[in-house]
Order: structure tokens, then C-alpha cells, then sequence
């Protein structure tokens, strides 16, 4: 079955990968989809993101990584895929992706949502606290990719 990851991933984090990996199990292939326009203000564009996926997920062949616009249900329906998945790290995760699942469900009764729990270990990881501690040189190694490492320590500098 296919699945879709969709989220911002300003930039992607090892919470993220950790989800990737694990939806191996039921996804034989998965598209990571980055939200390429919003009302979000994002640090990276969504050619950066796209590329900083891309070189982190190269080992992996059954992924793929793509840009959408617009409601994800009309993305999947152009795709003709069924299933979102989406990572939860805490109870207000939880409500809130809970509410956009049945937001989803709502736009189109095909669209069935898996939440996955994310690895304990990076429960307390997110794009914007990466950000903030490599805007202060601090040690962001464990939390994402290296290319994510260099590019955020490069922009920092
Ligand atoms: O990483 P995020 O910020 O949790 O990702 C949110 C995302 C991209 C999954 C969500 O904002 C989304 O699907 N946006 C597309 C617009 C849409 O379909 N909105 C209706 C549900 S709120």
C-alpha cells in the first residue's frame, strides 16, 4: 500500500526519519509530501526541504519526496492514495491531529489517518527547537540528519 507523510518539515528532524523508517512496516511505499505554500512562514523553501529529504532519506528506496499545494485530500485523490500518516509526540499533538484527521475524513471519506506515536527519544524534538539551539551553535547531532546539520550550522554562521 502507499502512504503519504504530508507536513512542513522546516527542516526534517530524526523525529520525522524515525516515523519514516517504522512506516516501512505497512507503507511499501511512501511519499513524503512537504507543504510548499501556506499561511506558515518558513526558514527553508520547499525546493530546500524537498532536497534536505531527499539526501536524507537516499538509502531508502521505498520513499519518495514531493512538494503539494492546496488541500493534501485533493493531493491524494490526484494520486489515488488512501492513507496519511502522521507522528504524535504529546496529548496536544494528539487532539490537534486528531481534529485535521477528521477534517480530512470529512473532505473525503477515503482518506484514512494513521498516527504513530513517535520514538520516546525524540518526543521532545521539533523543527523550531532545532533551529533555535543551532542559531546558537549548540549540538544538534542527535536531533537531525547531517545534511540538516550542516546546512542549519552553515546558515547560522
Ligand atoms: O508539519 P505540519 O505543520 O504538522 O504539517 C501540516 C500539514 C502540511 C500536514 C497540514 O497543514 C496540511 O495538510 N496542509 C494542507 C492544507 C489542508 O489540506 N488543510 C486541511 C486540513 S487542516
Amino acid at each position: 500500500m502507499t502512504a503519504v507523510f504530508p507536513g512542513s518539515f522546516d527542516p526534517i528532524t530524526c523525529g520525522h526519519m524515525d516515523i519514516i523508517e517504522r512506516a516501512s512496516q505497512f507503507a511499501d511505499r511512501l511519499i513524503v509530501a512537504v507543504l510548499r505554500n501556506s499561511d506558515k512562514t518558513f526558514t527553508f523553501s520547499a525546493a530546500e526541504r524537498v532536497d534536505l529529504i531527499k539526501e536524507s532519506v537516499r538509502e531508502l528506496s521505498f520513499v519518495d519526496v514531493i512538494s503539494f499545494d492546496g488541500l493534501l485530500v485533493d493531493f491524494l485523490k490526484q494520486n489515488d492514495i488512501h492513507l496519511i500518516i502522521k507522528g504524535v509526540r504529546t496529548v496536544k499533538d494528539y487532539e490537534y491531529e486528531q481534529q485535521i484527521a477528521w477534517i480530512n475524513k470529512n473532505l473525503w471519506a477515503d482518506a484514512e489517518t494513521l498516527l504513530m506515536p513517535t520514538n520516546q527519544k525524540y518526543a521532545y524534538l521539533s523543527s523550531s527547537i532545532v533551529k533555535e539551539i543551532a542559531a546558537y551553535n549548540g549540538d544538534i547531532s542527535t536531533m537531525v540528519p547531517d545534511c540538516v546539520k550542516r546546512t542549519l550550522l552553515n546558515s547560522s554562521q
